[in-house]
């Protein structure tokens, strides 16, 4: 028995947010921001949505597409860093909720803009030990409730979006979720934080003044651990299934710069057309960056069943992941 990526969905807020509306409410250009990170435009989610509402909308077209009842699905994950309610309820039961999937386990992933992959390594061993049969994941964030629409050096990079996959049983390999490698170190988690409202710094009007709700970031020093850490990562996982870049049909990297991408892209000898570039459309969404690339590519018709993706991500703890996923859907 093989855990199978059997389909994919997404979806995005209507609202968009354009650099140059940025040009009006921080020191910053549209130039600036899109040399230095790729990003034109990313979207936004009204004031009565939160992130269960956007990826119970992701998760309705993953499990349509998936050709499944919702009472065939026995475990819903989410990954998130922006929840709707810190503690508890998770955001996997409200999207549980909101879908009508009752009697299952449901919970949350907390690994940052990892957290879809570090999902695909969960669900995996679950599929794989008889566990559990159709597994939904959903990575969703409002990453616009938690960002500093004054702090030009971090506001520019985020949207809100959601991305959610069924992970099914296959009993064929060229079908099969191959290989998956999550990783992390704490040691870096002062350069990308989200310091308040935690047991830390709690939601106090002290902490609040002194704005720790919101996401800090030391973004030079990210980009540098991150081009080295996600190449690294990508060579590693390559080599450890016998696998050349030649093999593969789909890089599916990480929005969060094109820099970034272009970096990791150049010193793996990617082509282009085998790589899927979002971040210009809709920055970096975090969790819900790689499941919304994959459903790109699915909807532009550049992935069909038994190809085979190769993906990366890292984020703050720092986390990272990497994984070789063969498309299992139609
Ligand atoms: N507009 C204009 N100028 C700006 C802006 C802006 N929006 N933001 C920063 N600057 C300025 C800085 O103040 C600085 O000015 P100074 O030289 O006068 O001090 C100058 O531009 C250079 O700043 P850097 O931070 O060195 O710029 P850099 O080229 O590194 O780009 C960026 C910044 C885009 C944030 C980049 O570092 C980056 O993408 N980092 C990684 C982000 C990432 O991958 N995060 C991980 C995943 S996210 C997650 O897990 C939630």
């Amino acid at each position: 028995m093989y855990a199978s990526l059997k389909s994919i969905g997404s979806y995005v807020p209507e609202k968009i947010m354009t650099n140059k509306d940025f040009e009006k409410i921080v020191d910053t250009s549209d130039e600036w921001i899109e040399q230095r990170t790729g990003i034109k435009e990313r979207r936004i989610a009204t004031a009565d949505q939160a992130t269960s509402d956007l990826g119970a909308k992701a998760a309705e077209k993953a499990i349509q597409r998936a050709g499944i009842n919702k009472d065939e699905i026995d475990l819903v994950i989410c990954a998130t860093l922006s929840p709707d309610h810190l503690c508890m309820p998770s955001t996997a039961c409200l999207i549980s909720d909101k879908v009508g999937i009752r009697n299952c386990m449901a919970f949350d992933v907390a690994a940052a803009c990892s957290g879809f992959v570090y999902m695909l390594s969960i669900a995996k061993a679950f599929i794989e030990s008889g566990a559990k049969k159709n597994i939904l994941l959903v990575g969703a964030e409002k990453i616009s409730s938690l960002v500093d629409y004054t702090d030009r050096g971090t506001c520019i990079l985020f949207g809100d979006g959601a991305g959610a996959a069924i992970i099914g049983v296959t009993e064929d390999k060229n079908e099969a979720i191959i290989d998956i490698h999550a990783s992390a170190d704490g040691k870096y988690s002062d350069l990308l934080i989200t310091p308040g409202c935690g047991s830390k710094y709690p939601c106090r009007a002290d902490n609040v003044d002194d704005k720790l709700q919101y996401i800090k970031m030391a973004g030079n020093e990210v980009f540098k651990v991150a081009v080295r850490t996600l190449t690294k990562d990508v060579v590693d996982i390559l080599k450890t299934n016998g696998i050349t870049s030649d093999d593969i049909d789909l890089f599916v990297p990480h929005q969060a710069n094109l820099r970034i991408i272009e970096a990791v892209r150049n010193k793996l000898n990617f082509p282009k057309e085998k790589t899927v570039f979002t971040v210009g459309k809709y920055g970096n969404t975090s969790a819900a960056s790689i499941p919304m690339a994959i459903n790109d590519a699915y909807e532009a018709g550049r992935l069909k069943k038994g190809d085979l993706m190769l993906l990366d991500t890292f984020g703050g703890g720092f986390t990272w992941a990497s994984g070789l996923v063969r498309f299992g859907g139609d």
